[in-house]
Parts: C-alpha cells; structure tokens; sequence
C-alpha cells in the first residue's frame, strides 16, 4: 500500500490551500456548482483518494449551498482521522458539525454539507453506480499518481456518469531550490524517476499527468481548463515553513535512496541543504484541471 501519514498530510495543507487560492480565479466554481446541481436540491460530489478531507475544506465552500459528498479512500486510518481533523476546521469557519457513523455533516454561512466516508480501494474497477450518482468527480494530489490507464478508465467512467472533473494539485515536474547548490540536478533527476514507479495504479504519470488526462478528457468532448497551483515554501516565513522544508529535504532524499542506493552523494546534498535552511525557498511546481461538459 502507498501509505500517507496524517501529519504529511495536515503539514502540507496550508501550502495546499495557498497554492489553490493562486489558480481559483482561473475557476468559477460557484457558477459551476450552480449549473451541476440543475433542478436538484443538492449538488452530489464524489472525492477520490479523499485523505483527511482537504479537498472538501478547500471546495465545499467554494461551491456553497447543499453538497452532499462520497469521500472515498482505502488507507482507513485516513478516514477514521477525516472527522477529527473536520471540527476545529468548521469551529473556525463557524459551523456546526454533527459526527455519525460512516459520516458526518456541517452547516452554517450559506452551506449545509452532507458527507459519507467510504473504504475502497480506487486501483479496483470502478463502481459505475457510485460514479453514476455524482455530478462532479473531484480529486487533490491524486493524479500525479495514477497511470495513464487509469486515466483512461476514469475519464470513461465520468463521461458515461456526465459528470465535471476537478484535478487539484497535480505535480507539473517542476522544482526550483533558491539558492542553487552542487547536487541539485541529479539528485532532481533521480527524484523525477522516483515520481513515475508505480504508485499502486501502474506507472505513475507523475509531471505528464495534467497533460495527459487534459488531453484524454477533450477528446470525451469536455471543455479543459487549468491553472498554476504551485508550492512557494519560504524558509524566512516562520517554523511551520522549515518544518515543510525539512520534511521535502528529507522526502526527496529518501526518494533518491530508493530510486539509486548506490546514489552516496546524497547525504552532502542534505548536510548542504539543512545548513541553509533558513534562506530557502522552494517552488514545487503543480496544475489544477476542470473540465466540464458543455
Ligand atoms: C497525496 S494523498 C492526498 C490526500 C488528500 N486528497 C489531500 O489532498 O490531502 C493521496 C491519497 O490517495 C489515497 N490513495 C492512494 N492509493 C489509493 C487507492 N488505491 N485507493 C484509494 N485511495 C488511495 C491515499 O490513501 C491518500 O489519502
């Protein structure tokens, strides 16, 4: 299993945010939840690869009004973590939260969110009935992990369902370490190899995966739109951003290990860069892709 930890998660989800606030603008989501829910009351959405629910903190109110969402994920440690990490989230954005099994709801500020946790495991054939019974197919830091075969599969899949598709925060293969230093291009080269091993859904996409499902999703006949998400992570900003520089230090260095254990250099390249810690920035370059049927 691909494991991801609730600290990964929770550590990069304000660098999350930020970089989708950058490419909302290039999105009307309101005026899209508005045309997905139709006649309907409730305007359905099913998040794939869902963690702890960041994807629906970002979008819900965004969207605004009824939703009602299938958060789908096969890590259950994620899901049984998703309501904890829902209810300071909605104390902040003042909104009652009411916890049930296999779910929970919150409402207040013009929302009123149903929401069902479900345990599965999307490297399977998909349930065309679940994708069937959702407008909008929704995903973040997903994609870049999939194969293109999955893509295809999927995009099916939301095709034949009609729905939209929103592909948040999809790696674009870009990263930029300021200052400069010795090692940093083969240790980006054997961390660019690392992104494309099979992630559980065959070889990864990685950096092509915006390109590709863009490209796959127009020639279902959706109209394609994306824009720049990236990670700007400054060392100067505080704590939690070394904390974030730290964990990618030692992520990419533990990724080029595995990519190349014979790779010894790799452990000057961390010494190099911890001693700068404080001055660096990184960008990390990703996309966001909507496509919507006209
Ligand atoms: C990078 S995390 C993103 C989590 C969340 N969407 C977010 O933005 O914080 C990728 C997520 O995909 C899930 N995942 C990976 N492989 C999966 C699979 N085969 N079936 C279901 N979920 C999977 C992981 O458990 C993890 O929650």
């Amino acid at each position: 299993m691909n494991a991801f930890s609730t600290d990964w998660l929770a550590l990069r989800e304000p660098f999350d945010r930020e970089a989708r606030g950058a490419a909302s603008g290039s999105f009307d989501l309101a005026g899209l939840a508005a045309r997905l829910r139709g006649g309907d009351p409730a305007l359905t959405v099913l998040d794939l690869g869902c963690g702890t629910g960041a994807n629906l903190r970002v979008l819900a109110p965004r969207l605004g009004g009824v939703q009602r969402w299938t958060l789908a994920d096969h890590d259950p440690r994620l899901l049984a973590a998703l309501p904890g990490a829902m209810a300071p989230w909605c104390r902040t954005h003042g909104l009652s939260v009411v916890t049930g099994e296999g779910g929970l709801s919150f409402e207040g500020a013009g929302l009123k969110v149903e929401v069902e946790m479900l345990s599965c495991d999307l490297a399977q054939p998909f349930d065309a009935a679940l994708f069937g019974c959702h407008r909008l197919i929704t995903a973040s830091a997903l994609l870049d992990l999939v194969s293109a075969q999955w893509v295809d599969r999927l995009t099916r899949c939301a095709r034949d369902a009609e729905a939209a598709v929103l592909f948040a925060l999809s790696v674009d293969g870009s990263v930029e370490w300021r200052p400069a230093l010795s090692g940093d291009e083969d240790v980006h080269r054997l961390f660019a190899a690392h992104q494309r091993r099979d992630k559980g859904f065959g070889p990864a996409l990685a950096g092509d995966a915006v390109q590709v499902a863009a490209a796959r999703l127009a020639s279902l006949g959706y109209d394609v739109a994306h824009a720049a998400s990236d990670w700007h992570i400054d060392g100067r900003d505080g704590a939690h951003s070394i904390v974030m520089l730290r964990a990618m230090i030692e992520g990419t260095a533990a990724a080029v290990q595995k990519q190349d254990p014979a790779f010894t250099s790799i452990e000057g390249w961390v010494a190099r860069r911890l001693e700068r810690i404080e001055s660096t920035t990184l960008r990390v370059g990703h996309r966001d892709l909507l496509a919507t049927l006209p």
